[in-house]
């Protein structure tokens, strides 16, 4: 096995350098199971992910109206059985995703030694690159991606943050700030369809919260059969918020495999584990995927919403009865052991269970 290339040597080069070459992928790549049942099958469970009108399931709106009250009811039973939801009403202009899209685009398409201006060290997350050398064995995304950290403001590293296009800087700033008012929106929605206090879950995540951006860039694949843009897994995050430009995630409910329709103004929320704890179990993160294309890239956008680094979390006081005891510690840096788990590709939720 000496001969074969090892994931550091496949790592130092980017997935569109090779899809550009037209260059068959190194076994390393190849994840997909033969038994990976995508087509959903018809047997009365639904195969539509909810859809959330946020504008409705705000607590701004003072009015305990009959639409103000089911939209909640739906918000609690698309996080308990889905884990995730279609969001619209959500407030973000058109104008603004389509901005984002359209810079992101024209990021990837940048020559490489001019993306390569922001990219990442070996072992460090942030920057332009894939994610840092996986443990022994585990395969590789069909993706590039730019990983940055946007909030709390303290936390940016401007050497990563691209200059070129000119208005990516610009752009960045705006969509996470359109993200960062949307989690705020989504945090307190979901706190008030568990009957808590509207700010319970803001607290929980407190003033340094953490939003970091990661923009995808999904070359064609010449094996979709065999090879996936992202592997399955779990978001250690408290929660995620994903903009995509064409089809390819998918979400598990009930061992299929569901695909995110794309529709242009519709913005995927989606639990983490943190969330998980921190609704003491009701709320469930789905596992997820991406899968690649033979014709046609994809670009996706995760805003990834996480408590103030070295906080404790624990589940919600308000959520923990006899009926339901705490089924979690209470655990800091949760977002750390996630992501040795992530790289051995099993989950990180059952160091928390009670
Ligand atoms: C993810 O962040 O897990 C998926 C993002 C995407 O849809 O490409
Ligand atoms: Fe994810």
């Amino acid at each position: 096995s000496s001969l074969l290339p090892s994931a550091d040597i496949l790592l130092a080069r980017r997935v569109q350098e090779l899809a550009l070459n037209h260059e068959q992928p190194a076994h390393l790549y190849i994840s997909r199971n033969d038994d990976d049942d995508d087509e959903p099958r018809r047997d009365g469970i639904p195969s539509e992910i909810p859809v959330i009108d946020l504008s409705k399931a705000s607590p701004s709106d003072t009015d305990p109206s009959h639409d103000h009250r089911q939209e909640l009811h739906n918000l609690r039973s698309a996080l308990s059985e889905w884990g995730c939801f279609q969001a619209i009403g959500h407030g973000v202009p058109s104008s603004c995703l389509d901005e984002a899209r359209r810079v992101t685009r024209e990021f990837f398409q940048l020559p490489m030694d001019e993306k390569k201006k922001v990219a990442k060290g070996v072992e460090e997350m942030e920057g332009y690159g894939a994610d840092p050398v996986p443990a022994k064995g585990q395969f590789l995304d069909w993706s590039d991606r730019l990983y940055v950290e946007v909030f709390p403001e303290h936390r940016r590293k401007p050497e990563f943050w691209p200059e070129n296009p000119p208005s990516f800087r610009v752009m960045l700033e705006d969509y996470m700030t359109k993200m960062r008012m949307m989690t705020e929106q989504v945090s307190r929605a979901m706190a008030r369809s568990l009957d808590l206090e509207d700010d319970c879950f803001l607290d929980l995540f407190g003033k340094g919260a953490l939003l970091q951006g990661r923009f995808n860039y999904y070359s064609p694949c010449p094996r979709p059969d065999l090879i996936l843009g992202l592997k399955p897994h779990t978001d250690g995050t408290s929660f995620t918020v994903i903009m995509q430009d064409a089809e390819g995630l998918q979400v598990m409910r009930e061992n299929r495999w569901i695909t995110v329709p794309t529709k242009p103004d519709t913005l995927l929320v989606l639990m983490g584990d943190q969330m998980e704890i921190m609704s003491n179990g009701i709320f469930k993160p789905p596992l997820h995927r991406v899968l690649t294309h033979s014709h046609g890239d994809r670009i996706s956008i995760a805003a990834f919403y996480s408590p103030e680094p070295h906080k404790e979390i624990g589940p919600a006081d308000g959520l923990i009865n006899e009926a339901r005891p705490k089924a979690y510690k209470n655990m800091k840096d949760y977002a750390d052991i996630h992501w040795g788990y992530y790289q051995k590709g099993s989950r990180a939720i059952h160091e928390a269970k009670v």
